[in-house]
């Protein structure tokens, strides 16, 4: 039976056998229950984090699962969309992002935003993210939440 087989390969490939010990927290935020609920049964939710995905791509993943079989009223689509991509999209390049790109995926002020730029525009492109900590205004909490989000 090489169906049955691969079903089996596939499935431990996921990491469904060590999903309960393993997998991470993800994060709050509307959709969040969603997801645990019906993302998180075939494959470790790990497994979705580890994604970078723009709104699109999660768009179309999330096609693609419940063709696989996820259960998820279509409500609920738009929100788990917006979650995944918010939370598990692409790092965000602050050497080439405008003000308003800056604000919409990192969720920073438009100040914030263009206290970037005129650093950008002063000082030359940020090396990393001690560059980014003499940003005037900027604070450390806000560029720990989302160091993960930005690149160079
Ligand atoms: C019925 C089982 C099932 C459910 C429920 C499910 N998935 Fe999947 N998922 C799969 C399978 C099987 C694969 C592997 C597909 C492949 O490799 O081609 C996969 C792969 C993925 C991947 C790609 C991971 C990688 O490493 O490339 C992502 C992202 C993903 N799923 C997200 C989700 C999200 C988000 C949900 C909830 C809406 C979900 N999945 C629910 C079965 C499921």
């Amino acid at each position: 039976m090489p169906k049955t087989n691969l079903c089996v390969l596939l499935l431990l490939a996921l990491g469904v056998p060590t999903f309960a010990e393993d997998d991470i927290q993800l994060p709050d935020g509307k959709g969040r229950e969603a997801v645990e609920a019906a993302c998180t049964v075939c494959h470790t939710a790990e497994r979705i984090a580890k994604q970078k995905l723009t709104l699109d791509q999660w768009r179309s993943t999330l096609r693609e699962m419940i063709e696989n079989g996820a259960s998820l009223n279509p409500d609920q689509w738009d929100p788990v969309v917006t979650y995944l991509a918010k939370n598990f999209g692409p790092k965000l390049d602050l050497n080439k992002a405008s003000a308003k790109e800056i604000s919409a995926s990192l969720q920073w002020t438009a100040a914030e935003a263009d206290a970037i730029i005129a650093w950008r525009t002063a000082n030359g492109a940020f090396r990393d993210l001690k560059d980014l900590a003499k940003v005037p205004g900027l604070t450390a909490t806000k560029i720990d939440e989302q160091k993960d989000r930005i690149a160079f």
